[in-house]
């Protein structure tokens, strides 16, 4: 990425690039299944409360430091100064430990796709199926070794503009089919209306802070912040293009699909297992997706399609994952891209395999109580992130002061949510995230 800096084109190009990589299994795989377990409607509104303040705020931040100093994660902070580079690192260390579980996860969405193909459908809708499959000890290896490769060879080949250009067609598809599940859903199935009120109504005695620290877990992950990313973003953004105006448009984008997920998985959820279905986990998913298209008629050619698409929007994501990470070792370690993308993919591959084992020959092993999936989860998303957004939020309030981005941000057009910002960087994003990482921790009980 040090090479030539080429700019989007065009006013769309920023926001859909933006939204291409925002867009994957954080909205159709791990939203759901994290409002299902902590409280449905509690979860929602939270998490809503949250996109507008700390998403916002921090996605404003980064997009601006990226457009400003011109640069990826590292390079930029250390423009900014040279103390402040340590950011950058955890930020680009962020992907690399994504990429692997991601693709452990984009290996499940093949076999699905697959087995529709093959006509497993109907075996896949039992119970025991997907606890079946995680555990069996070669199949998740070869899906999720095929679904990495897959990302390398576009990754070396640079084909991915065509890989969005393909996903762009099928990202309205994609939701356009999860509403007709979700209305299918609601409308054929007893109890499903309990779901979505479980899913829309929020009920305040099951909020507890560990809703907020899994909303903005989920949060920065889905919108691809917290990471770094944004700010490579912004280094490719043109100065007359609003970032306000963008941000709210790859916000309003990325949640819609989140909560239409939600209300295609959740209800049916409610309608198959009741309350109990709640807890499953990162199963959720596939777990109840295959039973749903069981019942439906010509469920099995929708399932073929929808888990093509569900492919398609993983394998935009974990491109733009796997190309951060490259960038970082061609920059870094002066290799060509080539070599970058093997390394890459052979230290992405051996972690991988720590998440695959964890549910099979090593399922007994488990770090802090979590299989070594969730615990890969948990340590991105509830602990790195939280402190990438931390030290952000501290050198832009008090360092290089809100000001400094502030003009960035009025570049390209009016910045009319400026007091939010400063107060969002200075005060509330702090003072939250330090509670947030110490309840992690265990120092206090919130
Ligand atoms: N935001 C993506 C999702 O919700 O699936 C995950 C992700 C993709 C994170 C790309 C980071 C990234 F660079």
């Amino acid at each position: 990425m040090s090479e030539k800096r080429s700019s989007f084109t065009g006013k769309v190009g920023f926001v859909l690039a933006a939204a291409g990589s925002a867009v994957g299994l954080g909205n159709i795989w791990r939203f759901p299944y994290l409002a299902a377990q902590y409280g449905g409607g509690i979860f929602l509104l939270v998490y809503l409360i949250l996109t507008l303040t700390f998403g916002f705020s921090l996605m404003a931040a980064e997009i601006a430091i990226g457009r400003k100093t011109g640069q990826s994660p590292i390079g930029a902070f250390t423009t900014l100064g040279k103390k402040y580079s340590v950011v950058g690192y955890i930020g680009a260390l962020i992907p690399a430990l994504i990429l692997p579980y991601y693709s452990v996860i984009g290996g499940w969405v093949l076999k699905y796709m697959v087995g529709f193909v093959t006509g497993e459908g109907a075996a896949m809708a039992s119970d025991t199926f997907f606890g079946g499959y995680i555990s069996s000890r070669s199949e998740p290896v070869a899906w999720f070794v095929v679904f990495i490769t897959i990302t390398a060879f576009i990754v070396i080949l640079g084909v991915d503009k065509g890989i969005e250009k393909v996903s762009k067609v099928m990202m309205p598809l994609l939701i356009a089919l999860i509403i007709f599940i979700a209305v299918y859903t609601i409308c054929t199935m007893d109890g499903a209306v309990e779901g979505v009120k479980y899913y829309l109504l929020p009920d305040f005695s099951k909020f507890s802070f560990k809703t907020v620290v899994a909303a903005m877990g989920q949060l920065f992950y889905s919108l691809s912040i917290a990471m770094g990313i944004m700010i490579t973003f912004g280094s490719y953004m043109k100065k007359d293009i609003s970032i306000e105006k963008s941000i709210h448009q790859i916000e309003i984008f990325d949640t819609g699909v989140a909560f239409l997920a939600g209300l295609m998985i959740i209800p049916a959820v409610y309608a198959f297992s009741g309350i109990e279905g709640m807890n499953s986990g990162p199963g959720l998913m596939f777990i109840t997706l295959p039973k749903i298209f069981e019942t439906m008629p010509g469920g099995g050619v929708i399932g073929v399609v929808f888990f093509i698409m569900v492919f398609f929007a993983a394998l935009t994501s974990s491109i733009s994952l796997m190309e951060t990470v490259v960038s970082v070792f061609q920059d870094r370690f002066k290799m060509d891209r080539i070599k970058a993308t093997l390394t890459v993919l052979v230290v992405s591959v051996v972690l991988g395999l720590i998440s695959v084992f964890g549910y099979s020959i090593w399922s007994d092993f488990t770090l802090f109580k979590m299989q070594m999936l969730d615990f890969f989860d948990f340590l991105t998303n509830s602990l790195m992130m939280p402190i990438c957004a931390l030290g952000t939020s501290l050198i832009v309030g008090y360092f290089i002061k809100p000001k400094t981005l502030i003009e960035e941000l009025e570049i390209g057009g009016k910045f009319k949510s400026k007091h939010l910002f400063t107060v969002m960087i200075k005060f509330i994003v702090p003072i939250c995230i330090v509670l947030i990482l110490l309840s992690s921790f265990g120092v206090i009980k919130i």
